[in-house]
């Protein structure tokens, strides 16, 4: 469904990808782990066209993308939650998840809101509440339905679990596979690489922008390099 190929992407003179080559097929949860500043949510950003490859090819359903502007990108079917959730604090839940939508039509678009909130009970509880006043998890919840506001196919999750306590990061990997078993598929950036690759179907480790390692995630997580390097071990 989604394949970088050779992927370079700079910011001035910091070359934060260095020819990064991966896929995701069609219903799958693919992880990518790495430490701070590997080059993870520089390659979501590539993805959603946020920021301009230096060279390299990304492909999605078979198109290419990267030199699409990213609100093409979003309505091919990929859709960005970014680090940092980055919700509108001044606009009600409603508002923020209605700027999830812009591309959707109005009936389409109340569809959505019923889906997503389904999926949310709490959200519909504060669908008034300003967004800056929820709490942390609470706010995580916000970017990812927002994210889905649009109908994705392909779902991109920036750190979901950050700064949440056990419970609700329990909550959002739980989320992740539910949506996974609806037939969506995910890419999913994770420091927490435990979690992340207890839900993935594969993963690819990420070094100072380059793909260091990559397999299925159960193999992974065994893996000598890997658990000395982000499990702890
Ligand atoms: N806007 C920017 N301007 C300059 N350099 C940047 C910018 N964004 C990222 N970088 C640099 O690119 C490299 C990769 O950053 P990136 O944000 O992709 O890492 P990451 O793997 O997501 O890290 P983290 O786990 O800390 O979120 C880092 O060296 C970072 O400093
Ligand atoms: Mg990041």
């Amino acid at each position: 469904m989604l394949r970088l190929t050779d992927v370079h992407l700079a910011y001035g003179h910091v070359h934060a990808l260095k020819g990064v080559s991966l896929a995701v097929a069609a219903g799958e949860i693919v992880t990518l782990i790495g430490a701070n500043g590997a080059g993870k949510s520089s390659t979501l950003k590539a993805i959603s066209a946020l920021h301009p490859l230096r060279s390299g090819a990304i492909e999605f359903a078979g198109e290419a993308i990267h030199a699409l502007p990213p609100h093409q990108v979003v309505a091919r079917g990929v859709s960005h939650c970014p680090e940092g959730r980055r919700i509108f604090y001044d606009l009600s839940v409603r508002e923020n998840l209605l700027m999830g939508g812009y591309l959707l039509g109005k009936k389409e678009l109340e569809e959505r809101l019923a889906a997503v909130l389904d999926l949310f009970p709490r959200l519909r509880e504060r669908l008034a509440q300003a967004g800056g006043t929820l709490s942390g998890g609470e706010q995580q919840m916000l970017a990812i339905a927002r994210a889905l506001m649009c109908n994705p196919r392909l779902l991109m999750l920036d750190e979901p679990s950050l700064g949440l306590a056990p419970l609700m990061v329990e909550k959002i990997f739980e989320t992740v596979l539910s949506l996974k078993k609806g037939g969506l598929t995910v890419l999913l950036v994770e420091q927490n690489a435990g979690a992340a690759l207890a839900v993935s179907d594969r993963a690819y480790v990420l070094e100072t922008g380059r793909v260091t390692l990559a397999g299925d995630s159960a193999s992974l997580a065994r893996d000598e390099r890997v658990v000395k390097a982000y499990l702890g071990g």
